[in-house]
């Protein structure tokens, strides 16, 4: 098998952001160090400077975060420990028995499984709208799926498989003329497309820190809307350095929502992320993400045997990539890639089989997935696209 001057080099493709995002800025990994060898304390527990000065941090990380997600009052930022974690909060803490709640099959497990649960242990009814083979979600069925005993829609922003952005702002109007709350699943577009949570009236924002915002990992978002805290039960209870007389949980936010000690290197970490994202802007790193996506597309589909799936329009996805290539497992695929290329790509399913189901794709070992972040150059998409041409090539003889 043919090797690659990036192999060669020693370098490695990093194509998984929609995993997590790598590298950081390196910002991020600054303050993270400085914060664990100089600091190292708790934030908003105690009266000296140096907690203080984490305190100060943190408010500033929730602002930053406001505005990039489009809230205007920072307390209604909540910080949580990664986007399955914010899901979860939305998903056990809104729905009652008798409930039902609508969703999509262009979600991920971690919109899936506790709606499930839900099923299963809770007595919630739950109506799963399909997504097209290019996983996208229609205005219309989800409209339709609305009951009177209708509490919640969760739906994706994006889907983590075929990039497809979806109408949120329709969604939103649905959920408002239905009277009905909406929990948005941004993992996949948060940092990466704006976000308005107050202008479109989304009731809840659920992002991870470490994807498109450039945090660590083991950091998460949940923006609740002005009129939606109090329809949010509090999913975990405990110590928020606040209130400390009382056994009862605080009313106010976000402590209500953020018991227990913060992950604060992490959010050190956070707030350079959206320090980074504020200073680029949103036009830049749009259109590089859009310029790669399509370089990746337009260099994937002309290849003999490559199969493309989701939106064929660029501003209508975000930058993640799934294809197959005939005759080899995406596995084999995503292995290959990675020994013999140094480029590194996700395979499977994705942790969204209801997707894989419309597309065809999982009983076929589903796709490979590649996803590009702020730091990915042309050189980085081109290289994949001449590896896949040499297996496909060496794969067909
Ligand atoms: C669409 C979607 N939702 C939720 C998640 C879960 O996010 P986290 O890994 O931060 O828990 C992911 C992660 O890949 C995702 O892509």
């Amino acid at each position: 098998m043919p090797c690659d001057a990036s192999l060669a080099a020693g370098r490695r493709i990093y194509l998984d952001n929609a995993a997590t995002s790598w590298p950081k800025p390196p910002a991020v990994y600054d303050a993270v160090d400085a914060y664990q060898r100089e600091n190292g304390t708790a934030a908003g527990r105690g009266v000296y400077q140096r907690s203080q000065q984490v305190g100060r941090t943190l408010a500033l990380a929730r602002r930053r975060v406001a505005g990039l997600l489009g809230a205007s009052d920072p307390a209604r930022v909540l910080f949580t420990f990664n986007g399955t974690d914010s899901l979860n909060a939305v998903l056990h803490g809104v729905p009652r028995p008798g409930d039902h709640v609508v969703t999509s099959d262009a979600e991920h497990n971690s919109v899936l499984r506790p709606l499930r649960m839900l099923e299963q242990r809770a007595n919630v009814s739950v109506t799963r709208v399909p997504c097209d083979s290019a996983g996208r979600i229609e205005p219309d069925d989800v409209a339709r799926a609305v009951r009177p005993e209708t509490r919640l829609l969760a739906l994706t922003h994006a889907s983590n498989v075929t990039g497809a952005i979806q109408p949120v702002d329709a969604f939103a109007a649905i959920a408002r003329e239905h009277g009905v709350l909406l929990l948005i699943d941004a993992a996949q577009t948060a940092g990466h497309v704006p976000i308005f949570t107050d202008r479109w009236g989304v009731d809840f924002v659920a992002a991870s820190g470490h994807k498109g915002l450039l945090g660590p990992l083991g950091t998460g978002i949940l923006v609740v809307g002005a009129a939606a805290a109090g329809q949010l039960a509090p999913f975990r209870q405990g110590g928020t350095g606040t209130f400390s007389e009382s056994d009862e949980q605080p009313t106010t936010l976000p402590e209500r929502f953020e018991s227990g000690n913060h992950n604060v290197p992490g959010l050190v970490g956070l707030e350079r992320g959206a320090a980074f994202l504020e200073q680029r802007g949103w036009t830049e790193l749009r259109r590089h993400e859009i310029e790669l996506t399509t370089r990746l597309v337009d260099g994937l589909r002309p290849l003999p045997g490559v199969t493309l799936f989701g939106p064929p329009d660029a501003d209508r996805r975000v930058g993640v990539v799934s294809f197959r290539l005939e005759r080899i497992d995406p596995q084999e695929l995503a292995s290959l890639l990675d020994s013999e290329y140094a480029i590194e790509v996700r395979s499977g399913l994705h942790c969204a089989p209801r997707t894989h189901d419309r597309m065809g794709t999982t009983r076929r070992g589903g796709t490979v997935r590649a996803a590009v972040g702020p730091f990915n150059s042309e050189s980085d998409v081109d290289a994949l696209v001449r590896a896949v041409a040499e297996i496909g090539a060496i794969s067909h003889v």
